[in-house]
Parts: structure tokens; C-alpha cells; sequence
């Protein structure tokens, strides 16, 4: 075989995120703060002579085929699937798969679509997972960086700049949460969790002008927990890992996505972040450290 046709015909990418505050409130119209991540998704298309079809089988359920029927020719291609970011952790695995599907699409087309039209495209294949996503994730996805988001309309998207480099450290609960259900959960609950959501959107909106005064946005962190508690998205599980963060000196920690399972993020000072993952081994949760802003967060050109 020519070293041409080992070539895919196309490749899109794009990385997963965190929020930092304003999880569920954001649905409703409220501000929120989310971040790109190192970690990221990729598809790749290849030339394939029979129906198109994702061809790794780990990849290959019901949804995603729907997106793949909704964003690439019926016929002539075969679609590799990957991510490093673990599924149902609220770290927009879905949401950076479904950027990346419609950058490796308009590449194959040939197009150089606006940003905005990649964000509606990709908010279509994200509904497919979550029915009535905010469009954060996908709004991550495809800017990368620190940004605030309101979806509007008119749409809010603002990157955000830090004076000094965020240390966070993601502890994992080891389960997984699922958006679609505990949304529902939320829109099923209200109007009884108003009060609640209106309080996460505008602690969301005071936090972007505490970014860089690290022990007040621990403290916000920490309020955002509360707030998601009565919200009843968190888990006992999740708590006790914001403890776990704190306890170890972190200056504050919350749930990140959606909740009921999925990681918890802890926002430290450099030298105590050792610490905070040294307590999660001694307790085998897996975590990891990262710093924002992230260089290798920002979109690539595919
Ligand atoms: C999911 O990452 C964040 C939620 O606010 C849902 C959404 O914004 O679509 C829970």
C-alpha cells in the first residue's frame, strides 16, 4: 500500500474542560467559568469503500453513530475514534469529540467554517448526548483557554486572562455521572432550586474578578460546593474527596461538570500541591495536577 493512502483523509481535534463555577446555573442563562484542558479527543477519517461506520469498536454505540450519520457523507468513510479524557468524569469528553467530528468533517469538505458555525454544528451532535446541553463545553472545545460563558442570546464568551498561573489539582471519584440525567434532575426540581441557581450564577460572575486572588476563589470554590450540594448534584462521595483536597491544605475544592459522579477540582497553592496528591495516592484516588493557563489547551487548526 502507498504511504498516501495510510494517510487519513481528514483529522479534527479539539480538549476536554473544567468548570470552575457556574455548573447547571449555565443552562438556565447564568455565567459560567470553564477551562480547557491538556487532555483531548480526535477523529480521524479515512477513505473507506462501503457505508461510512465507525471502525473501533469502543467508540461504536448508538449515539455516536448518530452524530457520525449527522456530520459526514453516508458512504466512502471509515471514522477513528479517540480520547484521552475518561467518559462521564464532567470533563467534556462528548463535547471535544463532537468539536473534533465537525472540524475533521468541514476539513474533508474542504470548508474553513467560522468559529460560530463549528460551535452550532458541534451544539447539534452534543443534543445527541445531552439533549439541551448550555454549549460550555463545546464552547471550550473549540476556543480552548480560560473563558466565561453565557449563552444568551446574544452568546457571551470572553477569555479570561490570569495575572498569575492557576495550580488545580482533579481528584477522581472513580465513577461515573451522567449529564443528561442529572439535568433533567435539575429542571425537574425547579422552580424549587431557583433561588439556588441564581446564587451559583452570580458567584459565578463575582469569581471572575476574584481569578487572581487565589485564596478568595478557593473560598468561592468551596461556596460553589455548597451551592451544588443543595442543588443535590453532589455525592457524598464527591464531598468527601473536597475534603480530602482541603484537609491537605487546598485553598478550595468543588465538583466539576455535572455532578453524581465525575471529578472533584482543588484549587492549591504550587508548593501544597505535592501534598494534595500524596493524601489522594494514600487513599488510591487516582489525581492528577494541572496549571492554567494551558499552551497545548488551545485549538488546533483542524
Ligand atoms: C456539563 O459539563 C455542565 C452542565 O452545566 C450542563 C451544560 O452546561 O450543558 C451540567
Amino acid at each position: 500500500m502507498s504511504l498516501v493512502l495510510d494517510r487519513p483523509l481528514a483529522v479534527g481535534s479539539a480538549p476536554g474542560k473544567l468548570i470552575l463555577f457556574g455548573e447547571h446555573a449555565v443552562v438556565y442563562g447564568q455565567t459560567a467559568i470553564a477551562a480547557a484542558v491538556g487532555l483531548r479527543s480526535t477523529v480521524s477519517l479515512w477513505h473507506h469503500d462501503g457505508p461510512t461506520h465507525i471502525r473501533n469498536s469502543s467508540f461504536d454505540d448508538f449515539r455516536l453513530r448518530r452524530a457520525v450519520s449527522m456530520a459526514l457523507p453516508a458512504h466512502g468513510i471509515a471514522v477513528d475514534i479517540g480520547s484521552e479524557l475518561p467518559p462521564g468524569r464532567g470533563m467534556g469528553s462528548s463535547a471535544s469529540i463532537a468539536v473534533a467530528m465537525v472540524r475533521a468533517a468541514a476539513a474533508l469538505a474542504g470548508e474553513q467554517p467560522e468559529r460560530e458555525a463549528l460551535f452550532e454544528r458541534s451544539l447539534a451532535l452534543e443534543r445527541i448526548f445531552h439533549g439541551t446541553p448550555s454549549g460550555v463545553d463545546n464552547a471550550v472545545a473549540l476556543s480552548g483557554g480560560l473563558l466565561r460563558f453565557r449563552r444568551g442570546p446574544p452568546l457571551e464568551l470572553e477569555p479570561l486572562e490570569l495575572a498569575q498561573p492557576l495550580h488545580l489539582v482533579v481528584l477522581d471519584s472513580g465513577s461515573p455521572g451522567s449529564t443528561a440525567e442529572l439535568v433533567a434532575a435539575v429542571r425537574a426540581a425547579r422552580p424549587r432550586v431557583d433561588r439556588v441557581l441564581d446564587a451559583i450564577g452570580r458567584l459565578a460572575e463575582q469569581a471572575t474578578g476574584l481569578l487572581d486572588d487565589h485564596k478568595a476563589l478557593g473560598n468561592a470554590m468551596n461556596d460553589a460546593q455548597a451551592m451544588l450540594v443543595l442543588l443535590g448534584v453532589s455525592t457524598p462521595r464527591l464531598s468527601e474527596l473536597c475534603s480530602l483536597a482541603r484537609d491537605a491544605g487546598a485553598l478550595g475544592a468543588k465538583l466539576s461538570g455535572a455532578g453524581g459522579g465525575g471529578v472533584v477540582v482543588a484549587l492549591a497553592e504550587p508548593d501544597t500541591v505535592p501534598a494534595i496528591l500524596a493524601a489522594a495516592g494514600r487513599r488510591e484516588v487516582p489525581a492528577f495536577a494541572l496549571q492554567l493557563p494551558i499552551p497545548s489547551a488551545s485549538p488546533e487548526p483542524t
